[in-house]
């Protein structure tokens, strides 16, 4: 069955406009947990716009599932995730001036450094995770950098059903899903774990949970946009369940 982990970063959000001490992540993770998540993802980001510092060693402390540390391959967050020890590190590119993770990481582009940085957290017995958009030649230079794990970016599958009136069966979402299983099957052939993620609802993850071989999906903002309204645990029940229907 594949595993659905949270990201929480946007409980933080909420918190960070008034600086104050709530919503307390560590209450949403509980409840996210209750719900079904499997694993809770935080993405610690240079300007610390959500998740702070004492968010990630609060939790770490604090629950029983993963936890995915999401970050950029800088020097500062390769000794945050050392001295951390979460349970997988998610590595992501990061923009300064983007609201949200807008692309993969261009490993292609950046191997001997990416190699580099992944040896000093595998050195230290952390999984590393990849993501990357569907392309077979990140795919082969993820692997080439030791990378344990891609999370393929789901973000244009997203983009394609927004666009096309939320039907799943709009031939322009059928390629871009097309695009995802091609690169999860590839992922997969080259004997690394293949998760997926971003831009997931509840209206489009059943195109994404149906692909065989995805360990874990990984849903941030449509989980904890709904739980304003019907509450974290019920959120998260709704979008596992879905996940749950849908999977092969
Ligand atoms: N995966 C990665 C690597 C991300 O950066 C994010 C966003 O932080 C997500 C998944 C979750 O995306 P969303 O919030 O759109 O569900």
């Amino acid at each position: 069955m594949t595993k659905l982990c949270v990201n929480i970063d946007h409980v933080a959000t909420l918190r960070q406009a008034r600086m104050t001490i709530e919503p307390d992540p560590i209450i949403a993770a509980d409840e996210a947990i209750i719900g079904g998540a499997d694993g809770i993802t935080l993405h610690i980001r240079e300007d610390r716009r959500h998740m702070q510092d004492s968010d990630l060693f609060r939790l770490k402390e604090s629950i029983q599932v993963p936890l995915n540390l999401e970050l950029a391959a800088t020097p500062e967050m390769l000794e945050l995730a050392i001295k951390a020890s979460p349970d997988m590190v998610m590595i992501v590119p990061e923009g300064r001036n983007e609201i949200t993770t807008e692309g993969g990481l261009d490993v292609l582009g950046d191997v001997d450094r990416l190699h580099e940085f992944v040896q000093k957290l595998t050195a230290q017995q952390l999984p590393v995770s990849a993501f990357i958009d569907a392309d077979s030649n990140q795919i082969e230079a993820a692997n080439n950098c030791g990378f344990n794990v891609c999370e393929i970016h789901t973000g244009p599958y997203a983009e394609a059903v927004l666009e096309n009136n939320f039907s799943l069966d709009h031939p322009n979402v059928i390629a871009e899903r097309e695009r995802v299983s091609t690169a999860v099957a590839h992922v997969l052939r080259l004997g690394m774990t293949c998760n997926a993620g971003h831009g997931l609802t509840h209206v489009n993850v059943s195109g994404i949970a149906s692909i065989p071989g995805i360990s874990e999906l990984h849903i941030g903002h449509s989980i904890v946009s709904k739980s304003i309204f019907i509450g974290m645990r019920q959120s998260v029940a709704q979008m596992k369940r879905t996940i749950e229907e849908a999977s092969p």
